[in-house]
């Protein structure tokens, strides 16, 4: 048996306010804690989206009655919102910004508006950017506030990472399980794959795990999105991924393949996101290491209820989850 601090997912998409019929936070939690998670960064990107003040005061008021774990929530930047998100921030962990069109309309088109934001931020930045890292590690260079680049999925982003980090920028990089363990060649997948950003080459996904041995990767991070699987199949644009609730399984699977270690795991999903997001202790999780089983549909706690895992072999159960 092996115990562990209880979990930080650093990313998650829990849909309260507006999309409960994906997930909420019953359901989502379940996942959570099957997966040794007690403590998550829920993303803004609601229906409506979360922008202000009164956005967040009302979200938390939602969530708090029924949900026995820890989060955190940043908001949400638009052009046309981002000083409401500056007047937020002492109830936020820090600020969401989209770089590109997001259907919920939160979307940063403006270089104005990060001017703006990398002025008045006193809170971790967190990025969403398809095109790569260059254009947000110029405003870091300017203006040295934390800026936290969430999914990083090529070799190349994490080597611009990696030469930033050496010349002394407060950056921070986020893996996703689904880009440690699905690339291109997943095509068993179909439409399903879909996701933001995309799947990437096996060349890729070996870099993003030499990254976490090598220290550059920050937090490792569900991006847990949950769509229904209607969405999924049909040509909506439904990208992501659900997955808290094999969070450890599968980086126990990765620890019994040599890929990362106990301590990564302990440094990417507990020590680094309570540095980042202000978490308190997370309590526990129990889990055997040994034992070795194949995911399958009743496994599934959330409620979208499918997996891209369905099918795969772990190594690495969790046995009990514990609160504080
Ligand atoms: O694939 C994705 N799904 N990428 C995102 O950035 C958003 C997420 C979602 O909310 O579904
Ligand atoms: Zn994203
Ligand atoms: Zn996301």
């Amino acid at each position: 048996m092996v115990t562990l601090p209880g979990l930080i997912d650093s990313h998650v998409h829990f849909r309260v306010p507006g999309q409960e019929y994906k997930e909420d936070w019953m359901t989502g939690s379940a996942a959570a804690l099957a997966g040794g998670v007690t403590a998550v960064v829920d993303m803004p990107s609601n229906v409506p989206p979360i922008f202000t003040t009164n956005d967040l005061q009302k979200k938390i008021d939602l969530i708090t009655p029924t949900t026995n774990i820890q989060f955190r929530l940043p908001v949400g930047v638009s052009d046309a919102t981002v000083q409401a998100a500056l007047d937020a921030q002492a109830l936020a962990c820090g600020f969401k910004v989209f770089l590109q069109p997001h259907s919920t309309g939160m979307f940063v088109k403006d270089d104005a508006t990060l001017h703006t934001l990398y002025q008045g931020a006193e809170k971790v930045i967190m990025i969403h950017d398809d095109t790569g890292v260059e254009r947000i590690l110029k405003f870091v260079e300017q203006y040295q506030k934390p800026t936290y680049f969430c999914h990083v999925s090529t070799a190349k982003e994490l080597s611009a990472l990696a030469t930033a980090k050496a010349q002394g920028l407060p950056v921070y990089a986020e893996v996703t399980l689904h880009h440690l363990w699905l690339d291109q060649t997943n095509q068993q997948l179909g439409k399903r794959a879909k996701v933001n950003p995309p799947l990437r080459t096996a060349a890729d996904r070996a870099a993003l795990w030499q990254g976490i041995h090598d220290g550059v990767v920050d937090t490792i991070a569900t991006d847990h999105a949950p769509h229904t699987l209607a969405e999924k199949d049909s040509a909506e644009d439904a990208a992501g991924f659900p997955s808290i609730e094999f969070f450890l399984p599968l980086l126990l699977t990765g620890v019994a393949q040599g890929k990362l270690t106990i301590e990564d795991i302990t440094r990417c999903c507990v020590t680094n996101p309570t540095k980042l997001f202000g978490f308190g202790p997370t309590g526990q999780v129990t889990a055997d290491e040994t034992a070795i089983w194949t995911v399958t549909a009743a496994d599934i706690k959330s409620k979208c209820a499918w997996s891209p895992y369905v099918g795969m072999a772990l190594q690495g159960k969790v046995v009990r989850t514990e609160l504080t």
